[in-house]
Protein backbone atom coordinates (compact mmCIF):
# COMPACT_ATOMS: atom_id res chain seq x y z
CA UNK A 1 0.00 0.00 0.00
CA UNK A 2 1.59 3.01 -1.00
CA UNK A 3 -1.80 5.51 -0.80
CA UNK A 4 -5.19 5.09 0.84
CA UNK A 5 -7.61 7.31 -1.08
CA UNK A 6 -9.81 4.26 -2.09
CA UNK A 7 -10.83 -0.09 -1.51
CA UNK A 8 -8.23 -0.46 -4.93
CA UNK A 9 -5.56 0.62 -2.87
CA UNK A 10 -5.76 -2.40 -0.61
CA UNK A 11 -4.54 -5.63 -1.89
CA UNK A 12 -5.86 -7.72 0.94
CA UNK A 13 -9.20 -5.84 2.46
CA UNK A 14 -9.46 -9.14 4.65
CA UNK A 15 -5.80 -9.11 6.11
CA UNK A 16 -6.45 -5.34 6.59
CA UNK A 17 -9.46 -5.46 8.51
CA UNK A 18 -7.45 -8.70 10.96
CA UNK A 19 -4.60 -5.88 11.25
CA UNK A 20 -6.89 -3.55 12.55
CA UNK A 21 -8.49 -6.30 14.94
CA UNK A 22 -5.24 -6.94 16.24
CA UNK A 23 -3.84 -3.61 16.87
CA UNK A 24 -6.66 -3.29 18.86
CA UNK A 25 -5.55 -6.40 21.51
CA UNK A 26 -2.30 -4.80 21.09
CA UNK A 27 -2.09 -0.95 20.02
CA UNK A 28 1.48 -0.20 21.24
CA UNK A 29 3.57 -3.02 19.81
CA UNK A 30 4.87 -0.80 16.80
CA UNK A 31 6.03 2.24 18.71
CA UNK A 32 9.31 1.87 17.31
CA UNK A 33 8.05 2.07 13.80
CA UNK A 34 6.93 5.72 13.67
CA UNK A 35 9.80 6.95 15.59
CA UNK A 36 11.03 9.94 13.92
CA UNK A 37 8.14 10.00 11.43
CA UNK A 38 5.96 13.03 11.16
CA UNK A 39 2.00 12.66 9.95
CA UNK A 40 0.38 15.84 8.38
CA UNK A 41 -3.40 16.30 8.74
CA UNK A 42 -4.78 18.73 6.30
CA UNK A 43 -8.21 19.86 6.98
CA UNK A 44 -10.29 22.18 4.79
CA UNK A 45 -13.42 21.14 6.67
CA UNK A 46 -14.72 19.87 9.72
CA UNK A 47 -14.33 17.07 11.54
CA UNK A 48 -14.40 14.78 14.92
CA UNK A 49 -13.79 11.17 14.44
CA UNK A 50 -11.41 11.57 11.46
CA UNK A 51 -9.02 14.10 13.21
CA UNK A 52 -8.58 12.50 16.80
CA UNK A 53 -8.77 8.65 15.57
CA UNK A 54 -5.68 9.69 13.43
CA UNK A 55 -3.62 11.99 15.67
CA UNK A 56 -4.22 8.93 18.06
CA UNK A 57 -3.32 6.22 15.71
CA UNK A 58 -0.29 7.91 14.61
CA UNK A 59 0.65 8.66 18.37
CA UNK A 60 0.31 4.86 18.93
CA UNK A 61 2.87 3.98 16.32
CA UNK A 62 5.39 6.41 17.68
CA UNK A 63 4.54 9.46 15.23
CA UNK A 64 4.57 12.95 15.54
CA UNK A 65 1.26 14.47 14.10
CA UNK A 66 0.65 18.18 12.87
CA UNK A 67 -2.64 19.25 12.25
CA UNK A 68 -3.27 22.25 9.59
CA UNK A 69 -6.43 23.40 9.42
CA UNK A 70 -5.83 24.61 5.97
CA UNK A 71 -9.86 26.47 5.87
CA UNK A 72 -8.98 28.64 8.47
CA UNK A 73 -5.57 28.78 9.38
CA UNK A 74 -3.97 28.84 5.64
CA UNK A 75 -3.63 30.75 2.49
CA UNK A 76 -6.58 30.39 0.10
CA UNK A 77 -4.97 28.02 -2.37
CA UNK A 78 -5.38 28.15 -5.83
CA UNK A 79 -6.10 24.76 -8.07
CA UNK A 80 -6.31 26.32 -11.78
CA UNK A 81 -2.84 25.89 -13.78
CA UNK A 82 -2.24 28.30 -16.31
CA UNK A 83 -4.20 31.69 -14.18
CA UNK A 84 -3.04 34.50 -13.18
CA UNK A 85 -3.56 34.95 -9.64
CA UNK A 86 -4.55 38.23 -9.56
CA UNK A 87 -7.67 37.07 -7.61
CA UNK A 88 -8.65 36.01 -3.91
CA UNK A 89 -6.40 32.92 -4.09
CA UNK A 90 -2.80 33.72 -2.09
CA UNK A 91 -1.08 30.51 -3.19
CA UNK A 92 -1.28 27.67 -5.59
CA UNK A 93 -1.60 24.02 -4.51
CA UNK A 94 1.92 22.89 -6.01
CA UNK A 95 3.88 24.97 -4.09
CA UNK A 96 1.80 24.59 -0.91
CA UNK A 97 1.12 20.82 -1.11
CA UNK A 98 4.79 20.41 -2.18
CA UNK A 99 5.91 22.19 1.15
CA UNK A 100 4.25 19.81 3.17
CA UNK A 101 5.60 17.38 1.89
CA UNK A 102 8.95 18.76 2.89
CA UNK A 103 7.81 18.31 6.51
CA UNK A 104 5.91 15.23 6.65
CA UNK A 105 6.51 11.86 5.69
CA UNK A 106 2.64 10.95 5.35
CA UNK A 107 0.07 13.62 4.89
CA UNK A 108 -3.73 13.03 5.54
CA UNK A 109 -6.20 15.07 3.42
CA UNK A 110 -10.27 15.79 4.02
CA UNK A 111 -11.78 17.63 0.97
CA UNK A 112 -15.60 17.73 0.81
CA UNK A 113 -16.99 18.58 -2.49
CA UNK A 114 -18.93 21.66 -3.60
CA UNK A 115 -22.16 19.66 -4.62
CA UNK A 116 -22.18 22.57 -7.79
CA UNK A 117 -20.77 20.35 -11.02
CA UNK A 118 -21.02 16.72 -10.82
CA UNK A 119 -18.00 16.52 -12.79
CA UNK A 120 -15.48 18.72 -10.97
CA UNK A 121 -16.26 16.66 -7.74
CA UNK A 122 -16.05 13.27 -9.00
CA UNK A 123 -12.77 14.54 -11.11
CA UNK A 124 -11.21 14.81 -7.75
CA UNK A 125 -8.78 17.48 -9.14
CA UNK A 126 -7.96 18.62 -5.53
CA UNK A 127 -7.41 15.84 -4.16
CA UNK A 128 -5.18 14.59 -7.23
CA UNK A 129 -3.30 17.64 -7.60
CA UNK A 130 -2.65 17.26 -3.82
CA UNK A 131 -1.08 13.42 -4.40
CA UNK A 132 0.82 14.82 -7.37
CA UNK A 133 2.42 17.58 -6.00
CA UNK A 134 3.22 16.61 -2.37
CA UNK A 135 5.60 13.77 -2.86
CA UNK A 136 4.97 11.40 0.27
CA UNK A 137 2.06 8.91 0.90
CA UNK A 138 -1.34 10.62 1.06
CA UNK A 139 -4.35 9.67 3.27
CA UNK A 140 -7.99 10.63 2.43
CA UNK A 141 -9.41 11.97 5.33
CA UNK A 142 -12.43 11.81 3.06
CA UNK A 143 -12.37 13.53 -0.51
CA UNK A 144 -15.31 14.51 -2.77
CA UNK A 145 -16.13 10.77 -3.78
CA UNK A 146 -15.03 8.76 -1.05
CA UNK A 147 -14.36 8.42 3.26
CA UNK A 148 -12.06 4.70 3.19
CA UNK A 149 -11.09 5.16 6.81
CA UNK A 150 -14.38 5.22 7.29
CA UNK A 151 -15.35 1.85 5.62
CA UNK A 152 -12.28 0.49 6.40
CA UNK A 153 -13.87 1.05 10.12
CA UNK A 154 -17.24 -0.21 9.61
CA UNK A 155 -16.49 -3.27 8.09
CA UNK A 156 -13.58 -3.93 10.81
CA UNK A 157 -16.71 -3.34 13.01
CA UNK A 158 -19.17 -6.00 11.16
CA UNK A 159 -16.14 -8.07 11.18
CA UNK A 160 -15.89 -7.87 14.71
CA UNK A 161 -19.71 -8.29 15.57
CA UNK A 162 -20.88 -11.34 13.43
CA UNK A 163 -21.42 -14.13 15.32
CA UNK A 164 -23.60 -15.97 12.41
CA UNK A 165 -22.61 -19.27 10.77
CA UNK A 166 -23.91 -17.51 7.53
CA UNK A 167 -23.00 -14.44 5.78
CA UNK A 168 -24.69 -11.81 7.02
CA UNK A 169 -26.86 -9.18 4.78
CA UNK A 170 -25.65 -5.85 5.16
CA UNK A 171 -28.31 -2.89 4.19
CA UNK A 172 -27.06 0.42 3.22
CA UNK A 173 -30.64 2.30 3.54
CA UNK A 174 -30.80 6.43 2.90
CA UNK A 175 -32.36 8.59 5.78
CA UNK A 176 -33.91 11.72 5.37
CA UNK A 177 -32.03 15.19 5.47
CA UNK A 178 -32.60 18.77 5.77
CA UNK A 179 -29.21 19.58 4.22
CA UNK A 180 -28.05 18.43 0.69
CA UNK A 181 -24.92 16.10 1.72
CA UNK A 182 -22.23 14.71 -0.57
CA UNK A 183 -22.13 10.86 -1.49
CA UNK A 184 -18.56 10.18 -0.25
CA UNK A 185 -19.84 8.34 2.72
CA UNK A 186 -22.09 5.59 0.85
CA UNK A 187 -19.94 5.55 -2.31
CA UNK A 188 -17.26 4.27 0.21
CA UNK A 189 -19.53 2.23 1.69
CA UNK A 190 -20.92 0.89 -0.93
CA UNK A 191 -17.35 0.11 -2.74
CA UNK A 192 -15.90 -1.59 0.62
CA UNK A 193 -19.50 -3.87 0.67
CA UNK A 194 -19.11 -4.99 -3.13
CA UNK A 195 -15.35 -5.74 -2.49
CA UNK A 196 -16.57 -7.95 0.56
CA UNK A 197 -19.53 -9.82 -1.34
CA UNK A 198 -16.98 -10.81 -4.25
CA UNK A 199 -14.87 -12.23 -1.27
CA UNK A 200 -18.21 -14.05 0.05
CA UNK A 201 -17.98 -11.81 3.23
CA UNK A 202 -21.28 -10.98 3.01
CA UNK A 203 -24.86 -10.00 1.24
CA UNK A 204 -25.24 -6.75 0.24
CA UNK A 205 -28.29 -5.01 -0.46
CA UNK A 206 -28.50 -1.08 -0.76
CA UNK A 207 -32.27 0.94 -0.64
CA UNK A 208 -32.94 4.17 -1.19
CA UNK A 209 -35.66 6.57 -3.01
CA UNK A 210 -35.70 7.17 -7.09
CA UNK A 211 -33.59 9.58 -7.99
CA UNK A 212 -31.28 9.07 -4.92
CA UNK A 213 -29.27 5.68 -6.98
CA UNK A 214 -25.77 6.28 -6.33
CA UNK A 215 -23.34 5.97 -9.44
CA UNK A 216 -22.65 2.75 -10.40
CA UNK A 217 -19.25 2.64 -10.43
CA UNK A 218 -19.35 2.23 -6.71
CA UNK A 219 -21.97 -0.25 -6.34
CA UNK A 220 -21.50 -3.06 -8.95
CA UNK A 221 -22.34 -6.30 -7.44
CA UNK A 222 -25.27 -4.78 -5.13
CA UNK A 223 -28.84 -5.80 -5.04
CA UNK A 224 -30.18 -2.25 -5.48
CA UNK A 225 -34.03 -1.06 -4.76
CA UNK A 226 -36.39 1.51 -3.56
CA UNK A 227 -38.30 -0.79 -1.50
CA UNK A 228 -37.41 -0.64 2.45
CA UNK A 229 -39.49 -3.36 3.65
CA UNK A 230 -37.96 -5.92 1.37
CA UNK A 231 -34.79 -4.50 1.82
CA UNK A 232 -34.69 -4.75 5.48
CA UNK A 233 -36.37 -8.03 5.34
CA UNK A 234 -33.69 -10.52 7.60
CA UNK A 235 -31.34 -7.77 7.62
CA UNK A 236 -28.55 -8.27 9.77
CA UNK A 237 -26.73 -5.10 9.53
CA UNK A 238 -28.26 -1.43 8.59
CA UNK A 239 -25.94 1.06 7.51
CA UNK A 240 -27.63 4.62 8.06
CA UNK A 241 -26.78 7.55 5.87
CA UNK A 242 -28.52 10.29 3.94
CA UNK A 243 -27.09 11.60 1.01
CA UNK A 244 -28.04 14.17 -1.86
CA UNK A 245 -29.04 13.02 -5.71
CA UNK A 246 -26.04 12.32 -8.14
CA UNK A 247 -28.36 11.80 -10.74
CA UNK A 248 -30.14 15.63 -10.27
CA UNK A 249 -26.28 16.70 -8.81
CA UNK A 250 -26.58 17.79 -5.09
CA UNK A 251 -30.39 18.21 -4.97
CA UNK A 252 -32.44 16.89 -1.98
CA UNK A 253 -35.56 15.56 -4.42
CA UNK A 254 -39.07 14.41 -2.64
CA UNK A 255 -39.42 11.35 -1.32
CA UNK A 256 -42.02 9.27 0.00
CA UNK A 257 -42.63 9.00 4.32
CA UNK A 258 -40.97 6.40 6.64
CA UNK A 259 -38.00 6.38 5.77
CA UNK A 260 -36.33 7.22 9.11
CA UNK A 261 -35.19 3.80 11.05
CA UNK A 262 -37.22 3.26 13.66
CA UNK A 263 -37.72 0.51 16.04
CA UNK A 264 -41.11 -0.34 13.98
CA UNK A 265 -39.24 -0.75 11.10
CA UNK A 266 -36.33 -3.33 12.96
CA UNK A 267 -39.08 -5.33 13.84
CA UNK A 268 -38.82 -6.85 10.13
CA UNK A 269 -35.10 -7.68 10.57
CA UNK A 270 -32.83 -10.12 12.24
CA UNK A 271 -32.47 -8.04 15.00
CA UNK A 272 -30.44 -6.33 12.82
CA UNK A 273 -27.65 -4.15 14.23
CA UNK A 274 -27.70 -0.16 13.53
CA UNK A 275 -24.46 1.37 11.87
CA UNK A 276 -24.08 5.06 11.35
CA UNK A 277 -20.30 7.16 10.29
CA UNK A 278 -21.46 10.13 12.57
CA UNK A 279 -22.57 13.13 12.76
CA UNK A 280 -26.23 12.28 12.73
CA UNK A 281 -28.86 14.40 12.92
CA UNK A 282 -31.53 12.68 15.83
CA UNK A 283 -34.97 11.96 15.02
CA UNK A 284 -34.22 12.93 11.06
CA UNK A 285 -32.04 10.81 9.91
CA UNK A 286 -32.10 8.39 12.72
CA UNK A 287 -34.64 7.65 15.78
CA UNK A 288 -33.21 8.34 19.16
CA UNK A 289 -35.12 4.73 20.10
CA UNK A 290 -32.84 3.02 18.32
CA UNK A 291 -30.33 5.24 18.75
CA UNK A 292 -30.01 4.73 22.24
CA UNK A 293 -31.56 1.34 22.26
CA UNK A 294 -29.72 -2.25 22.19
CA UNK A 295 -29.28 -2.31 18.35
CA UNK A 296 -26.93 0.37 18.19
CA UNK A 297 -23.20 0.05 16.91
CA UNK A 298 -22.88 3.49 16.53
CA UNK A 299 -19.85 4.33 18.70
CA UNK A 300 -18.02 0.98 18.69
CA UNK A 301 -18.04 1.77 15.11
CA UNK A 302 -16.74 5.36 15.64
CA UNK A 303 -14.12 3.84 18.18
CA UNK A 304 -13.08 1.34 15.50
CA UNK A 305 -12.20 3.92 13.78
CA UNK A 306 -8.77 4.57 16.08
CA UNK A 307 -7.96 0.76 14.72
CA UNK A 308 -8.62 1.42 11.03
CA UNK A 309 -6.27 4.10 10.95
CA UNK A 310 -3.54 2.49 12.94
CA UNK A 311 -3.30 -0.66 10.46
CA UNK A 312 -3.27 1.85 7.18
CA UNK A 313 -0.50 4.41 9.30
CA UNK A 314 1.39 0.91 9.93
CA UNK A 315 0.95 -0.58 6.67
CA UNK A 316 2.29 2.98 4.53
CA UNK A 317 5.00 2.96 7.52
CA UNK A 318 6.59 -0.69 6.63
CA UNK A 319 6.73 1.06 3.13
CA UNK A 320 8.56 3.63 4.19
CA UNK A 321 11.58 1.93 5.95
N1 LIG B 1 -17.44 9.97 10.41
C1 LIG B 1 -16.59 11.02 10.32
O1 LIG B 1 -15.78 11.10 9.40
O2 LIG B 1 -16.68 11.91 11.34
P1 LIG B 1 -15.98 13.35 11.31
O3 LIG B 1 -16.55 14.09 10.12
O4 LIG B 1 -16.35 13.96 12.62
O5 LIG B 1 -14.51 13.16 11.16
Amino acid sequence: MNQFTSVNDVEDISQLVKDALALKSNPYADQQLGKNKTLGLVFLNPSLRTRLSTQKAAINLGMSVMVMNMDKEGWALETEDGVVMNGSTVEHIREAAAVMGQYCDILGLRSFPKLVSREEDYNEDFFNKFIQYCGVPVVSLESATRHPLQSLADLVTIRETWKGEAKPKVVLAWAPHIKALPQAVPNSFAEWMCKAQQEDMLDFTIVQPAGYELAEDFTSGAHITHNLQEALEGADYIYVKNWSSYKEYGKILPYPEGWMLNNELLKGTNQARVMHCLPVRRDLELSSEVLDGPNSLVIQEAGNRLWAAQAVLKGLLQKLS
